[in-house]
């Protein structure tokens, strides 16, 4: 459920008409409701409690905005982050050093150090000679650092190649058959305590069948490490739940998962972890977009809107779908390719596709924008950075600004020997 809908034939976020964002702040501009942040989150965690001792970890990178972790701060999330930069927005936005799990199969040396330095409560080792370094740095200041290792349980998410993680052939994790070997030349090292492991095999997952299966092989690892006299205490079972970007398609709920985790872990006798990106992030944000022109095409006409592949990269990336609706549709509805101005045809967000009727000057949104929309932004083109705005009930914030290529090339230098 989210709070986008249509009132008075003009579509709102909350109680805010689209409309009035886009006439205060300009567009395009990425748009989030609170409410629907606030409430995926209780129902990730709702569903997921029946399972037991839950550590419930937002993985930023799929919406790293201050404002938006604060909501979830509220909501008792902690964060999973994948670099310095992330774990610095996590603190910055109030979570706690402890509720933190770094994850990242290229974490630097300097960024560990500044993890340690943090107090943050799980380090996910990606390889053996990781936990070494870890290791020395936290001895040399006199801390034991808790970590995991993540392991790679050799299973077909069924979702896009690009973010596939738990296949054998992926850069991610170590092979689950070299596990106990690294556990035992891990597990005595002065700084560190092993403590569990990790997976996380893909995103945007359609179906819980992976899932459950890279579980059962974490709990015969689990049952193979105590075997051998290890002591696990923390499994971390990632995110991926994957949400619906078109309209009536069904995927599995956070109840589900929840039942499933509950059967699969019932045993194990572990607090188990999780981190959610997309299900609490996706449909809690929508692009707003101006329409400049609808062109003549060979075929469909080509309506050009100001937002592009720099603002939006998921569609040029993945051939990913975004759901097109006009802001105040006039219930007629045309057959067109919808294309951003920049300067190369992967700027295009939908071909040959049925939408509402839109003509030059019309407002429109690209839904399920909330989840790796702003985050994935790029000035390319030497176009702005697209900004963001919080809506609460009848009132609006800007959380990010618009920023426009002038701040960006006042960052740059031009030596005086040219
Ligand atoms: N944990 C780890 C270790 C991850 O690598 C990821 C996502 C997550 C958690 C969160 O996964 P989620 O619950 O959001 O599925 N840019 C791509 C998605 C990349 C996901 C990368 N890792 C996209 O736009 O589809």
């Amino acid at each position: 459920m989210d709070h986008f809908h249509y009132r008075d034939g003009e579509l709102h976020v909350e109680d805010v008409p689209v409309r009035v964002i886009a006439e205060a702040v300009g567009t395009p501009v990425y748009i989030y409701s609170r409410g629907t942040f606030a409430r995926h989150a209780q129902v990730f965690r709702e569903g997921l409690e029946q399972a037991g001792d839950v550590h419930l970890a937002y993985a930023i990178k799929a919406n790293p905005n201050l404002a938006v972790l604060r909501v979830l701060a509220n909501e008792g999330y902690g964060a999973d982050v994948v670099s310095g930069g992330e774990m610095r927005r996590a603190i910055a936005a109030g979570m706690p050093p402890a509720d933190i799990v770094f994850s990242g199969v290229g974490k630097t040396e300097d960024e560990l150090v500044a993890a340690l330095e943090a107090g943050i409560g799980q380090f996910n080792l990606e390889l053996e000679e990781e936990g070494h370094v870890l290791a020395r740095l936290a001895a040399e200041r006199g801390l034991t650092a808790p970590a995991v290792l993540r392991v790679n349980p050799d299973v077909d998410a069924g979702t896009h190649a690009k973010i596939s993680t738990g296949k054998a052939e992926n850069k991610f994790g170590v092979a689950i058959s070299d596990a106990a070997g690294i556990f035992a030349r891990l597990s005595g090292l002065a700084g560190l305590n092993l403590r569990g492991v990790a997976i996380h095999i893909g995103s945007q997952l359609q179906s819980l069948a992976p899932l459950e299966r890279a579980y059962a092989r974490v709990g015969e690892l689990v049952a193979e490490l105590r075997g051998a006299g290890h002591t696990i205490t923390h499994v971390d079972l990632g995110g991926g739940l994957g949400v619906p970007y078109r309209h009536g398609d069904v995927f599995p709920t956070p109840a589900e998962l929840g039942a499933m985790v509950a059967r699969v872990t019932k045993d194990w006798g572990v607090t188990l972890m999780f981190e959610p990106g997309r299900v609490i992030a996706g449909n809690a944000g929508v692009l707003a977009t101006k329409v400049i022109w609808v062109k003549p095409g060979v075929g469909d006409p080509w309506v050009i809107v100001d937002a592009a592949m720099n603002d939006l990269a998921r569609p040029a990336l993945y051939d990913a779908f975004h759901d097109f609706a006009a802001v105040r549709p006039n219930g007629e509805r045309m057959t067109a390719n919808i294309a951003g101005p920049v300067c190369e045809s992967g700027d295009t967000f939908a071909m040959h596709r049925e939408i509402d009727a839109v003509a030059s000057g019309d407002l429109a949104v690209f839904r399920t924008a909330g989840a790796y929309g702003a985050t994935m932004a790029s000035t390319y083109n030497s176009r702005a950075l697209v900004p963001e705005v919080l809506v609460d009930g009848d009132r609006f914030a800007v959380v990010a600004d618009r920023i426009d290529p002038g701040t960006i090339m006042a960052a740059e230098r031009v030596p005086d020997w040219l």
